[in-house]
């Protein structure tokens, strides 16, 4: 286990309610793997909130790495709150890396608001390793979406909003269009029901893929210990952090 105290390299707003935080952690980046996720103790003495946050890795840039998070609660407010020079302890990477496929394809990855951060970096990976990456974002307003510079230039970048102020208006589950034939394989992170809409759409057609959903579901240690992420899937009781986070969408829904 990787236990790191990082130093915050920047921190900047992404979008409406997003923070990208830059943090300068040797141990933590050269390990990641796709879809994995670190521990973020979020107050300076470890002590309120007690329990560190979960957090994906957003992107890795040699010795550094990005969380993109939205400002939902005591200790993302106080990570918004961090500034260059600052530091912030944390553990990890944690979770099983996702295995992208070994032969180039077709990649499709949707993400639903900040649900979008494990897979910047799962596209980055992607196109390296030779895949087509096209990547869906749902977002409740055009302020709400990831830059499309944010993205690999190699990547195809469409969103959906709730309001039609960009994109198709509606959620992005109900436009997945052509892109859900063309997938050969397909990612996606974002809400639980956001995750039951795409296991309805694909329920008749998408099983080829084998879509795969990253979960976040609370949790307190990130590492086995406390059992408080268990989940239930076809397959038995599941631990999220240590399982997944990452599951066959109709393991589990
Ligand atoms: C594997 C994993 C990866 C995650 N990746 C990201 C990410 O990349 N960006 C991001 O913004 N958030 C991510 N989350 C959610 C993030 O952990 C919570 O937003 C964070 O813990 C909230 O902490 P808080 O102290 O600000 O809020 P709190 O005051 O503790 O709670 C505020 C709200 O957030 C919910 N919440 C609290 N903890 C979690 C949790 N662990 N998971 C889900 N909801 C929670 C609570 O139910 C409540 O509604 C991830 C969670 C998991 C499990
Ligand atoms: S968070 Fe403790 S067992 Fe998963």
């Amino acid at each position: 286990m990787n236990i790191e105290t990082a130093t915050v390299v920047s921190c900047e707003p992404a979008f409406e309610g997003a923070r990208i935080i830059w943090l300068h952690a040797p141990g933590a980046a050269r390990a990641t793997g796709p879809g994995q996720f670190a521990m973020l103790h979020c107050s300076a003495e470890g002590l309120d909130p007690y329990f560190a946050r979960a957090f994906s890795i957003h992107r890795v840039d040699g010795q550094r790495f990005a969380i993109l998070f939205n400002v939902v609660g005591r200790g993302t407010a106080w990570l918004a709150g961090r500034s260059p020079g600052d530091v912030v302890s944390l553990y990890g990477p944690l979770g099983r890396p996702v295995k992208l496929p070994r032969d180039p394809g077709n990649i499709l990855l949707i993400g639903g608001g900040v649900g979008i951060a494990p897979l910047v970096d799962m596209a980055d990976r992607a196109v390296v390793a030779g895949h087509h990456v096209v990547a869906m974002m749902g977002g409740k307003t055009a302020a709400h979406l990831l830059s499309a510079s944010a993205w690999p230039r190699e990547v195809e970048y469409l969103v959906v909003t709730e309001d039609g102020s960009a994109g198709p208006k509606g959620f992005v589950t109900e436009h997945l269009g052509r892109y859900q034939e063309w997938a050969s394989k397909i990612y996606a992170c974002g809400p639980n029901p956001m995750f039951a809409s795409l296991a309805g759409v694909l329920r008749g057609n998408g099983r080829r893929q084998q879509p795969e959903i990253l979960m976040e579901e609370n949790m307190p240690c990130g590492w086995g210990m406390c059992y408080g992420c268990a989940i239930f899937t076809r397959r038995g009781v599941r631990l999220c952090c240590k399982d997944g986070p990452a599951f066959r969408l109709f393991d589990v829904f």
